[in-house]
């Protein structure tokens, strides 16, 4: 991947997303798409309900963002980060509706060479099992895994 053609998205903009996403806009552009529309038309007007950051900094290093609630607004993007929750639930399992969510939509944009990067908390052996079939079903790529790196530990 040519370091000049990089587009991140990120999906979640919560806790995890949002210092992350304001960090790669210091070099990349980005656009940072949540599901929820309130959160998103507060970052459009630099307000951060969680109060990470204040409105000033906030301002000073947003240029290379787009704050969006419209999936459509990731299809050019080459890498994706999901920072959606994981939360679980009252028999202790996680839910992951939102990770499956968060996969279909990256599996409809996903190009060949594109990165994936799973910022949410996932056990070991999810990303396998659970979201690169997602990723698989609705890009029709198919992933490759490397398994020399689980030999060499
Ligand atoms: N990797 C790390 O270092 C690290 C550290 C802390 C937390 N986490 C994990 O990161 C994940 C996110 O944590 P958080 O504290 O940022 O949560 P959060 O609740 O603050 O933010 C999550 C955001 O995702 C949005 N969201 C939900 N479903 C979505 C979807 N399908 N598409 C787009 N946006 C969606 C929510 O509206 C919310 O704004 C959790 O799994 C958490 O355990 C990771």
């Amino acid at each position: 991947m040519n370091i000049n053609s990089i587009k991140i998205g990120v999906l979640g903009i919560g806790y995890v997303g949002l210092p992350l996403s304001l960090s790669f806009a210091k070099k990349y552009e980005l656009v940072a798409y949540d599901s929820n529309q309130t959160r998103i038309e507060e970052l459009k007007k630099n307000i951060d309900s969680n109060l990470e950051f204040s409105k000033k900094k906030f301002i000073k290093i947003k240029k290379n963002i787009v704050f969006t609630n419209k999936k459509n607004d990731l299809k050019n993007c080459n890498i994706y980060i999901i920072t959606v929750p994981t939360p679980i639930n009252r028999n202790k399992k996680p839910d992951l509706k939102f990770l499956k969510i968060a996969n279909n939509i990256v599996g409809k944009f996903l190009n060949k060479n594109d990165i994936v990067v799973y910022e949410s908390t996932v056990y070991p052996g999810l990303t396998e099992e659970f979201c690169i079939p997602y990723l698989e079903k609705y890009s029709k790529l198919k992933c490759k895994i490397n398994n020399n790196l689980q030999k060499k530990k």
